[in-house]
């Protein structure tokens, strides 16, 4: 079969519509259309009792609550405040004592393979509580306290779900650092958040390799402690690492001294559940706060929703723990809904380009749920792998993370489908906790390229530049009307940050930073971002921050950043970049900045492609025109209005430079 490359933003074939297959339908939570059409029509008419009754029916409260939402010091929104409950309490204790203790939660298959057996670990509900148990006991004799901020820098094994349940069942605040971030980048994110301890391994696998988390800490904290007064370390790779006496402590052997006694602390309902930390439009990451009831509210009544999800069900997310999809949809969604979560810690293509479909197959995978970029790959590697593996057990499908192009979403739901799943396309952002806009799987058609229609409960809207509604087709800017009890609360230490970059736009009214159109159906199409946010196979990059990391080189003068579509990344970094007086340009000095990039940042933010530039184009007060550059990047052409631009010749050296 050939696929053509499509755009990856939405090129529509709209004339494409899949209602859901009769098999699916017919075992489907939710399969009468007339039922969901009143549940969003009665939502969006009172979404506070929506959310209410929700968070009664999905929640077990230690103290019940009596108020919904208060929105009285907006844009600060608390949810069921005068509630108390616990997250691991609803993840755990409750599934424990109603009847699914012997009940898998988690499975988890390790990268390497021993012949051609990979390790496999299996927790049950009543294990993975043990597990739980004991860890909360060792933070807490480690000193940490409610309220307390923990940082979590592991690779994707068992542990690091329960480090961060851990820190749930105790009060404790956590924030995950995803594992591919530099030493700089998790100095930052600890002392931004304040972080007592550090929860990290000695390594994880990845493509055959060691990655040696353990050095990146000790890098991160170098000869200071940043306010992190002890290191708990898993053992995963046994590589020998270094150990700080007085700092560093193993993991296993504070485990062996605990006990799995332990009641979950109950906390009001706005406590703090983690900070996250996301790519904004400044040099500096924004730490995204969400806290404790209404966030657990939305994530479970929207996985349960939109992966209508079954006790026989096994349910598999790709993401990192250490962005939103894996906290809010490995984590806390399927298990606070009982489900049972597969993990796998390693890279798809390891071994080699089988290895998911082997993993479908032999466990029985039921939902899949993954991001385009990584369907995008799959595509470019051939049917042949996919073809060998026997993938009946998938009976659901679900994207999220960028636009899907139709091309993708047509293959993803033939070939990995085999035509019997519906798919998901789930519209959601760090900052919105979960998933606002996706398609009800088991009522409603599924159309490719667009997440289709608002879960009940949400209201967005497509304004234009003033604010002002906009009909249908007519493109404009996603903004959310009403509160929901994902959303996030501030930016941690930032709180005026919090309010200019989201509530200021339109003022009063939550902006995503998206641009997207709304069709005569209703379905919601997605553009990508609006502001100087990238999205990088499914990954925020903020341009700024990679200027950044460019300008602390020492023979760079001037950078500017910007994304060109790519057909499997979705979008692709180009570094312009002006250097000092009297350096020499060369492919090694280009191949270094990308390399310095991943040093500061990370491997995700390395440029494609650096280029070099005598100036850079600016505006006549100074301003770089991005505009231009995004137009050469991506065409190779300037075509709009030049009339601004303070250099003619710098364009003209610009476009040289292509050759
Ligand atoms: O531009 C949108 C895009 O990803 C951004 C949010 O990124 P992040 O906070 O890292 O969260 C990703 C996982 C939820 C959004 O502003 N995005 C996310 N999902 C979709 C999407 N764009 C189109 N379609 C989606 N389904």
């Amino acid at each position: 079969m050939k696929h053509n490359n499509d755009t990856i933003t939405s090129t529509l074939i709209e004339d494409r519509r899949f209602a859901p297959p009769k098999a699916f339908a017919a075992r489907a939570h939710l399969r009468d259309p007339a039922a969901a059409k009143a549940l969003r029509e009665s939502a969006a008419a009172d979404p506070e009792a929506y959310w209410r009754q929700a968070a009664r029916e999905e929640l077990r409260w230690s103290k019940p609550f009596t108020q919904g939402l208060d929105w009285s010091n907006a844009p600060h929104a608390k949810w069921f405040a005068d509630g108390e409950l616990n997250v691991s309490d609803n993840c755990l204790d409750r599934h424990c004592e109603g009847g699914r203790v012997h009940k898998a939660a988690l499975i988890w298959e390790g990268e390497p393979l021993d012949g051609n057996e990979p390790e496999v670990r299996t927790l049950t509900y009543g294990q993975l509580r043990a597990q739980v148990q004991k860890a909360a006991q060792v933070l807490q004799r480690l000193g940490v306290q409610v309220g307390d901020r923990v940082a979590i820098y592991m690779p994707l094994i068992p542990e690091a779900a329960i480090a961060m349940l851990a820190c749930a069942r105790i009060g404790a605040v956590h924030s995950v650092i995803f594992g591919g971030f530099s030493a700089e980048s998790l100095r930052d994110r600890i002392q931004d958040a304040g972080a007592k301890l550090v929860i990290t391994a000695d390594g994880g696998w990845r493509r055959g390799q060691a990655l040696r988390l353990k050095d990146v800490v000790d890098e991160a904290l170098g000869h200071g402690t940043h306010g992190v007064q002890n290191v708990l370390v898993v053992q995963r790779t046994r590589e020998d690492i270094a150990m700080q006496p007085g700092r560093d402590h193993w993991w296993h052997e504070h485990m062996e001294a605990a006990k799995a006694v332990g009641k979950p602390v109950a906390v009001p309902a706005e406590h703090p559940l983690f900070i996250l930390y996301t790519s904004g439009t400044t040099g500096k990451p924004k730490g995204i706060l969400h806290t404790t009831g209404g966030y657990l509210t939305h994530v479970t009544r929207t996985f349960k929703q939109v992966f209508d999800i079954r006790d026989d069900d096994l349910y598999w997310c790709t993401a990192d723990v250490g962005w939103i999809t894996g906290h809010s949809y490995v984590v806390y969604g399927p298990l606070a809904a009982g489900a049972t979560v597969f993990l796998y810690e390693g890279a798809p293509a390891f071994p080699d380009k089988n290895r998911f479909w082997d993993i479908i197959e032999r466990h029985r995978i039921s939902i899949f749920y993954t991001a385009p970029t990584a369907l995008r790959t799959f595509m470019s590697w051939g049917e042949a792998p996919i073809l060998k593996h026997d993938l009946t057990s998938l009976r659901l499908l679900g994207t999220v993370g960028e636009p899907i192009n139709p091309a993708a979403w047509v293959w993803y739901h033939e070939v990995i489908g085999g035509g019997r799943c519906p798919i998901v396309d789930t519209w959601w952002q760090t900052e919105t906790g979960g998933i606002l806009i996706a398609p009800l799987p088991g009522v409603q058609e599924c159309v490719p390229g667009t997440a289709t229609l608002p879960l009940p409960g949400v209201l967005p809207e497509i304004v234009g530049p003033d604010g002002e509604a906009q009909p249908a087709n007519a493109g404009g800017l996603l903004v959310l009307k009403h509160p929901w009890p994902g959303m996030a609360r501030t930016i941690w230490g930032d709180d005026e940050r919090f309010k200019e970059t989201y509530f200021s736009r339109v003022p009063g009214i939550y902006f995503t930073g998206d641009g997207a159109r709304r069709d005569a159906d209703g379905n919601f199409w997605i553009m990508g971002r609006v502001d100087d946010v990238l999205n990088v196979s499914g990954h925020r990059i903020g341009t700024m921050e990679v200027e950044s990391a460019l300008v602390s080189h020492p023979l760079v003068a001037e950078a500017a950043v910007v994304g060109r579509p790519d057909a499997v990344t979705g979008q692709a970094l180009v570094a312009f970049v002006t250097l000092t007086a009297g350096t020499a340009q060369n492919p090694e000095l280009a191949e270094a900045l990308r390399h310095h990039v991943a040093h500061e940042i990370g491997a995700l933010a390395r440029p494609a492609e650096v280029r070099f530039a005598a100036a850079l184009p600016k505006t006549r007060s100074g301003k770089i025109m991005r505009r231009l550059l995004r137009e050469l990047a991506g065409q190779g052409t300037v075509s709009g209005d030049t009339s601004t631009l303070e250099d003619f010749g710098v364009l003209e050296a610009l476009r040289a430079s292509e050759d």
